[in-house]
């Protein structure tokens, strides 16, 4: 493109935005009747583009269109109500819609002083996430990119504070030398938090793993003999919502018994965390909210556009203390709410701006609402499959997550596969407690009853199939 062409914006550009928008929208209205899997796998999508670096550039409206055309055969149906794989959010419209004034705002949401407006509106999302997630109001609050970061921040801040606790100050010092912190985690974890626990310095081989339930809950039994052994205060971390039965630990009875052990309770409340927003629902993980720091997602039941999740740490200095990184062109700490006080990262993306949309379109009643209907179709999906013979049912569903075994592994490997080839639907595989699953999510705003009515016959249709 000549140089000469280049302006702020030109009649090109403001036809690639156009472009993009009416792209979307199409993409969103026929997300109900399209297949939720790609056609193409990488290999086959490659062979699409021209793989050679451009010498000249092209129009911004081609750029766009032709990313448009191919996308498509591309694209999972992650944002799909018939798509219950993994733990995704459906990247709900309003969200969607704010997402794109964020990138093209443009705003570098590190520091208030840059971006007012991304500053003001992030604080208040923290704040309403806060009360939305009935947790303390003076927590700190770090908006990331998903739940994998957020847990890696708790645990960082967790370190930094048992071993200040021990007289050793991390950030000065690091790690060599350093007393030793006993680390306390769930055998039934995410792989999220244990890579917390790596990334923190505090090493994986180094921790002891706790026996679990058939559900994936942590023994009472088996805290209580791991913290008779630990010589110093311990790192404990515990789940809200196990990927595979939705479980949650014993919050009430584990957290004291850390805290008399002068240790720090941190949860993985990727998804289940929300439940604590439900006041219906909150008996199921009484006392999560006496725990020390929390990672949670918004692009999981918020269904929020990726990426986005919280850190969350009662004590919000310390979360300041092992996070921020300020220049001298910074305001000074603690004058002012500034967003990367709370985060690894200086300069980001505004993206707790979607999340505003998000609860300022459905409100809190809204929120619940939805979080309550998708644990009563994962209860109804249940009930029936359960009727039907040789398929069993190996979770109590407590939440969203529903764990299918059919009579033997190789036909729940046949019936899941036929399933996801078939693609009106799509779950996703796991294993649970030594067996294949078909594992169930269902997170998706738009998800109804008759996308649970058609995600039952799809699995009866296999399962007769294959037999
Ligand atoms: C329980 C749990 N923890 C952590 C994660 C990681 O979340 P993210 O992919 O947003 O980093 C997940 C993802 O599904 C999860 O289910």
């Amino acid at each position: 493109m000549p140089v000469d062409e280049i302006l702020p914006m030109t009649e090109d550009d403001r036809a690639a935005l156009w472009a993009a928008a009416c792209g979307a929208v199409a993409y969103r209205a026929d997300l109900d009747a399209s297949a939720v899997k790609p056609d193409l796998r990488p290999a086959a999508l490659a062979s699409q583009f021209d793989g050679t670096l451009p010498d000249q550039g092209a129009s911004a409206i081609s750029v766009i269109e032709d990313l448009i055309a191919v996308a498509g055969k591309g694209l999972q149906g992650h944002a799909s109500p018939r798509f219950f794989g993994y733990v995704c959010g459906g990247s709900m419209p309003v969200g969607a819609a704010a997402d794109f004034l964020v990138a093209a705002w443009g705003q570098n949401a590190a520091s208030s002083w840059e971006s007012p407006f991304a500053a003001v509106v992030e604080q208040t999302v923290c704040e309403w996430c806060l009360e939305l997630l009935h947790l303390p109001a003076d927590c700190g609050v770090g908006i990331v990119s998903g739940a994998t970061v957020a847990n890696t921040q708790g645990i960082i801040t967790a370190r930094d504070a048992l071993l200040a606790r021990q007289g050793w100050e991390t950030g000065e010092n690091g790690l060599f030398g350093a007393p030793h912190i006993p680390v306390i985690i769930g055998g039934a974890a995410h792989s999220a938090p244990m890579a917390g626990v790596r990334y923190a310095g505090l090493g994986l081989g180094r921790a002891t793993y706790l026996e679990t339930d058939n559900q994936g809950r942590i023994l009472i039994s088996a805290l209580q003999k791991a913290l008779a052994e630990c010589n110093k205060p311990p790192l404990v971390v515990l789940q809200a919502g196990q990927i595979n039965t939705g479980a949650f630990d014993p919050f009430a009875e584990a957290i004291p018994m850390v805290h008399e052990a002068g240790g720090w309770v941190h949860v993985d409340g990727a998804f289940g965390l929300w439940a604590h927003a439900v006041p219906e629902l909150r008996d199921r993980l009484a006392g999560v909210d006496s725990a020390d720091s929390w990672a949670v997602d918004l692009h999981k039941w918020l269904n929020a556009p990726y990426d986005a999740g919280l850190c969350i740490v009662r004590d919000r200095s310390a979360l300041v203390s092992s996070m921020s990184a300020r220049g001298a062109y910074l305001p000074e700490l603690g004058k002012t709410w500034e967003p990367s006080d709370s985060t690894l990262e200086l300069s980001r993306r505004a993206r707790g701006i979607p999340s505003y949309a998000i609860i300022r379109h459905l409100g809190a009643q809204g929120v619940r609402a939805m979080i309550v209907r998708h644990c009563a179709l994962a209860v109804y999906l249940s009930d029936r499959l359960a009727a039907e013979p040789g398929i069993s049912i190996m979770n109590e569903v407590v939440l969203n997550q529903v764990a299918i075994a059919c009579e033997t592994d190789e036909v729940t490997t046949k019936v899941l596969e036929r399933i996801q080839q078939r693609a009106q639907v799509y779950p996703s595989h796991g294993v649970w407690q030594g067996r294949q699953i078909i594992r169930v999510s269902i997170i998706n705003h738009a998800t109804d009853k008759a996308d649970i009515d058609l995600l039952f016959d799809e699995i009866l249709e296999a399962h007769r199939a294959v037999r």
